[in-house]
């Protein structure tokens, strides 16, 4: 099974996926891009977590705790400043946004800005599933509380506001294109992480520690179909409401990322494919992402007419995993985080979970465009563009949900 190879120390450390730890003050806004409207997309509507986060949380006011003495910068470094990306610079909704001619999204929470262009309503560290459904199994959601139907509620306080009768929303809706996820990451990391040992101890891990890791395991297994569900359930409101676009993302290869691969540790190379990442956890990345394919193609038999695309996160990062130094990435540091304290045997990923980027102690590698993981949990910008490359002109977004000109 699947899960048998993933080492039990591995969800000691899944909570680094927390996904609250670049926290940032409110920067200037990056300048928009200006041009001719691409294939009839006057707008964006984006929900999700820290992957497309462009300031929600940091409006929250949730920032802090368990990462309280993370500052701002070097979060933002290759744009001038610290906006709550969590990234060096700019994420694939930027880079989406900016290839459609659209400004960049503002998030939601920003009530002076201008949403004449969408709505970003990603806020990082939320949940598919609601907090207070997660803690009836008890499992916490520490950073946030506004989950993806939180995030659907704000959608429709904001066409609700914006326009006077639900066929005006369906008027608003055809030209717009709407990003449902990722989301769905963090519940199987709260999932896990609440059954690892207390922090504290002597490091030591007992027979009982390992059983009640394993459990964390079993417990976000279980809770893949009701995530997807939760997914696929919001792409239907945002269709009944008059979507006529919808891109549905896929969880990353999460046995590809250094915050893992290093905690993991994991001395038998039986356990890695050929690309370096672990295969148990990349299996249980793509049992979310099967579940997921499964709904959308229900959800195309029940919209016909609207184009509902597969974004294929899992396997674009494995393209630009292999083809990483022909796209000008530093081939030999594909595992390791740009921005970190390093060192120990976190070293081979240049990941220390004790002192992740931004904490005394910590710094930023020479060449960060070289590089795909900015902070060991998320990625440069410049990987985040190729990724936004790869899915919207490379088809690995399914059928393709923009039609770009040739170039
Ligand atoms: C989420 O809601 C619960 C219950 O109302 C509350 O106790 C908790 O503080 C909230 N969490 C955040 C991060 O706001
Ligand atoms: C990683 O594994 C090696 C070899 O088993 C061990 O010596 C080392 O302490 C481990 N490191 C961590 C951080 O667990």
């Amino acid at each position: 099974m699947a899960i048998a190879r993933v080492h039990p120390l591995l969800v000691a450390f899944l909570a680094l996926l927390l996904l609250g730890t670049c926290q940032a003050r409110p920067a200037p806004r990056p300048a928009a891009s200006k041009g001719a409207v691409v294939d009839g997309i006057t707008a964006i509507y984006n929900f999700g977590d820290s992957i497309s986060d462009t300031g929600n949380l940091l409006r929250e006011g949730a920032a802090g705790g368990m990462m309280e003495h993370t500052v701002a910068l070097p979060y933002g470094a290759a744009i001038g400043g610290a906006t709550g990306r969590c990234s060096d610079g700019y994420l694939m909704i930027d880079y989406l946004a900016k290839d459609l001619g659209l400004p960049l999204l503002n998030p939601y929470l920003d009530k002076g800005a201008d949403f004449t262009h969408g709505v970003n309503f990603a806020v990082t560290g939320a949940t598919a599933l609601d907090t207070a459904a997660l803690a009836r199994i008890g499992v916490t959601a520490p950073h946030t509380n506004s989950s993806l139907n939180v995030q659907l509620q704000w959608f429709k306080d904001f066409m609700s506001a914006t326009t006077k009768s639900p066929a005006e929303v369906r008027e608003k809706l055809v030209n717009a294109l709407v990003m449902v996820g990722e989301i769905g990451g963090n519940d199987y990391n709260y999932a896990f992480a609440m059954n690892r040992p207390r922090s504290g101890s002597d490091g030591e891990r007992s027979v009982a520690d390992v059983g009640r890791m394993m459990t964390g395991v079993v417990e976000s297994m279980v809770l893949v179909p009701k995530v997807v569900q939760s997914v696929i359930s919001a792409a239907r409101e945002v269709l009944d409401m008059g979507a006529t676009r919808v891109v549905i993302p896929g969880n990353f290869p999460l046995g590809c990322v250094p915050s893992y691969l290093a905690a993991v540790n994991e001395t038998d190379s039986a356990a890695y494919d050929g690309n370096g990442c672990l295969v148990g956890l990349n299996l249980f990345a793509q049992m979310h992402n099967v579940l997921l394919q499964q709904g959308i193609r229900e959800l195309r038999r029940s919209y016909p007419a609207a184009t509902i695309a597969y974004a294929d996160y899992f396997n674009a990062y494995v393209r630009m995993l292999e083809g990483a130094r022909e796209m000008g990435f530093d081939g030999s540091a594909v595992t390791k985080a740009c921005c970190s304290a390093g060192g120990g045997d976190g070293s081979k990923y240049n990941f220390d979970m004790e002192r992740m980027c931004g904490a005394p102690g910590t710094a930023v590698c020479s060449r960060p465009e070289e590089r795909i993981s900015w902070d060991g949990v998320h990625l440069t910008q410049r990987a985040y563009s190729v990724m936004a490359g790869l899915l919207y002109h490379k088809g690995f977004a399914s059928p393709p949900p923009v039609k770009f000109p040739r170039q």
